[in-house]
């Protein structure tokens, strides 16, 4: 599914770039071009990687971390893994 149209990026490159490391939602978005243009999709993008997380979390203490650790700026948006 394309979640950011101006840059044509779908929702397998936002997931491939959190397994591959990305920790914040500015580093989904510049490893992937999402969010870089118009900006519209950004709480698309973070809700696909919050989705993401939770079903790769493996303890309540992961799911207390993602639901304190949302942000929109350079704070880690997961719990390290
Ligand atoms: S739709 Fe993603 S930057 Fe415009």
């Amino acid at each position: 599914m394309i979640v950011c149209h101006c840059m044509v990026v779908n929702d397998t490159a936002i997931t491939d770039a959190v397994d591959a490391g990305a920790t914040t939602l500015a580093e989904v978005c510049r490893s992937t071009g999402a969010g870089t243009d118009c900006g519209g999709c950004v709480f698309s993008v973070k809700a696909i990687v919050c989705n993401h997380d939770v079903f790769r979390a493996r303890t309540m203490d992961d799911l207390r971390a993602l639901a304190t650790d949302v942000s929109l700026d350079e704070e880690p948006i997961r719990a390290a893994s």
